[in-house]
């Protein structure tokens, strides 16, 4: 638990991740400065009632990021998936630079656990290892998150709940890994009371392990009926290179990878199963990819 009483400032904070961070920082007692675009909105209202300071600014306006860190003990750094690979570099690099200009005692930026030493081909995931790499080469304490594959991505309408059968990339016995976005602030959270320990470090986090069979055995038993895994046929990867790439990347790449999760659960004890996610946090978006 933190004896620093001056806040970290959040970034995304409507957002996922953000939203996530700023829960769990502010139940470990760390005071939360959220920099939103929109005050009014009702998801920074909710942030405010929980307990977060709210600092209106965009990553447009770096006059005002740099006067929202200028009191602040940590920054957490996250950008939307929706630039182009060109701004985002450049945004986050930019937020790091404030950091350090600030003398921020702890950047935690999250990046993406498909960043690694080559590039994928994919925009969206090369733009995070350019923005790691900047960071590492500044005069300030960061540590690097690489969070796996969101367990709500599992729930897009692109693959088949609705029709009773789930399809995705793994082959039936392969295995991957996923990470519940409430455990993101919780990893977060943990590493900003340990700078310590954590300074310098780039840090994969999961929370859960699957194969493609046990995903359909696990979507069968959260939807109460059979839901049949199959990996997406070849002819289908070959003629979409999206597809292909982000297979090639769980088949060998960076998401290949595993994590151990008794380390994970060293530093945040609740980590969450993709069950118990779907009971709980997910089952909303559960009943609706079930149409
Ligand atoms: N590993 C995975 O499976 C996975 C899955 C999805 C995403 N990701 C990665 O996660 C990251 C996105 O995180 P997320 O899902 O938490 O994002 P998110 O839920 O889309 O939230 C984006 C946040 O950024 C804010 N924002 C957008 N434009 C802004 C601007 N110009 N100035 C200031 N704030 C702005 C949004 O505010 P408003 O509320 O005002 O819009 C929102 O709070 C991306 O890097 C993406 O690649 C990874």
């Amino acid at each position: 638990m933190t004896e620093d009483k001056r806040p970290i400032l959040v970034f995304g904070a409507t957002g996922r991740q953000g939203g996530a961070v700023t829960r769990a920082l502010l139940h470990r007692g760390w005071p939360v400065r959220a920099l939103v675009r929109d005050p009014a909105c009702e998801t920074a209202t909710v942030l405010r009632q929980a307990g977060a300071e709210i600092f209106q600014g965009t990553f447009a306006e770096a006059e005002t990021i740099h006067t929202a860190m200028r009191d602040a003990h940590g920054v957490f750094s996250v950008l939307p998936g929706y630039l182009p690979e060109q701004d985002e570099v450049q945004i986050g690099c930019m937020l790091a630079d404030l950091a350090a200009e600030t003398g921020i005692a702890h950047l935690v930026y999250s990046s993406g656990a498909s960043s690694g030493d080559k590039p994928t081909g994919v925009a969206r995931f090369d733009a995070k290892p350019r923005i790691e790499a900047h960071i590492r080469r500044l005069p300030l304490t960061a540590t690097i998150v690489r969070p796996m594959i969101f367990m709500d991505m599992l729930l897009a309408p692109v693959f088949g709940l609705n029709e009773g059968r789930y399809t995705f990339l793994l082959r039936p016995e392969q295995s991957m890994q996923l990470v519940a976005v409430e455990d993101i602030g919780k990893f977060v959270a943990a590493i900003f009371d340990d700078r310590p320990r954590f300074g310098g470090r780039t840090i994969k986090i999961a929370s859960d392990t699957v194969t493609g069979n046990e995903l359909g055995a696990i979507f069968s038993e959260a939807a109460g009926r059979l839901i049949a895994y199959s990996r997406i046929p070849d002819d289908v990867l070959a003629a979409n290179d999206a597809l292909s790439s982000l297979a090639a990347i769980l088949d060998d790449g960076p998401l290949a990878d595993h994590v151990d999760l008794d380390a994970m659960r060293e530093i945040n004890p609740d980590i969450t199963s993709f069950r118990s996610w779907l009971a709980v946090d997910g089952r909303r978006a559960l009943s609706a990819a079930l149409g």
